[in-house]
């Protein structure tokens, strides 16, 4: 799978793509990660459609069950408020109280298809995005994520940095971020 492409498609069959009403929104995510599988079938179709958050699915073209989704992301537009946050080191005279960021507002796989790249997919395509579709027409600087804390070594393995502050490592969902611009 590539990670970077915006339009992906890739040869075992798995695309990235927008949701449909259509989709099969039943996925097995764990007793652990209700909020994520509720989300997924009670509120992402509306707020797709509603422009509210947007999400990005990961289906598999060769499966005999059509639109079954394996994975999925949320994208909502965000900001970073700079009493949590450090001013990046080529910002001198930034006189705004906010940074603008793109949030990754949820991310899943199903539990079948775990551990084959999936997730680093999602990730990858959310980067892209924001880079190549985003940022040459709206100022935005960061993508950004609240994790869960069983999740912070997973987003650190894929390329964010957890916001270095006593007050958000000790956060219920600490932030981590990716600066786009040095990438
Ligand atoms: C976290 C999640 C999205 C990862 O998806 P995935 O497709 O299985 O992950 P990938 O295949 O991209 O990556 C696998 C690698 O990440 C590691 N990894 C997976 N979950 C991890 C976690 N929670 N913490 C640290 N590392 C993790 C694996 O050990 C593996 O490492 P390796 O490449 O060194 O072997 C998936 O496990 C999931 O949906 N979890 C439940 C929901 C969740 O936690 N969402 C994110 C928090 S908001």
């Amino acid at each position: 799978m590539s990670e970077t492409k915006e339009n992906n498609s890739s040869s075992d069959g798995i695309i990235l793509r927008e949701l449909r009403q259509e989709d099969n929104v039943n996925i097995s995510l764990g007793s652990e990660y209700v909020a994520l599988k509720n989300f997924l079938k009670k509120n992402a179709k509306d707020y797709h459609s509603k422009n509210l958050a947007r999400t990005f699915v990961a289906v598999d073209n060769n499966s005999d069950i059509e639109n079954q989704v394996l994975g999925y992301v949320t994208l909502v537009s965000s900001q970073i408020s700079l009493t949590k946050f450090r001013h990046p080191d080529d910002v001198a005279e930034y006189p705004y109280k906010d940074y603008p960021a793109v949030k990754i507002a949820r991310l899943a796989v199903d539990t079948k298809h775990r551990m084959n790249g999936l997730g680093k997919y999602l990730i990858g395509w959310s980067i892209a995005i924001s880079i190549k579709k985003i940022m040459p027409f709206i100022g935005c600087r960061f993508l950004v994520v609240d994790s869960k804390p069983c999740a912070i070594s997973y987003y650190e393995k894929n390329g964010f940095t957890l916001l270095d502050t006593e007050e958000n490592k000790k956060n219920k969902h600490p932030l981590l971020f990716i600066d786009l611009h040095k990438l």
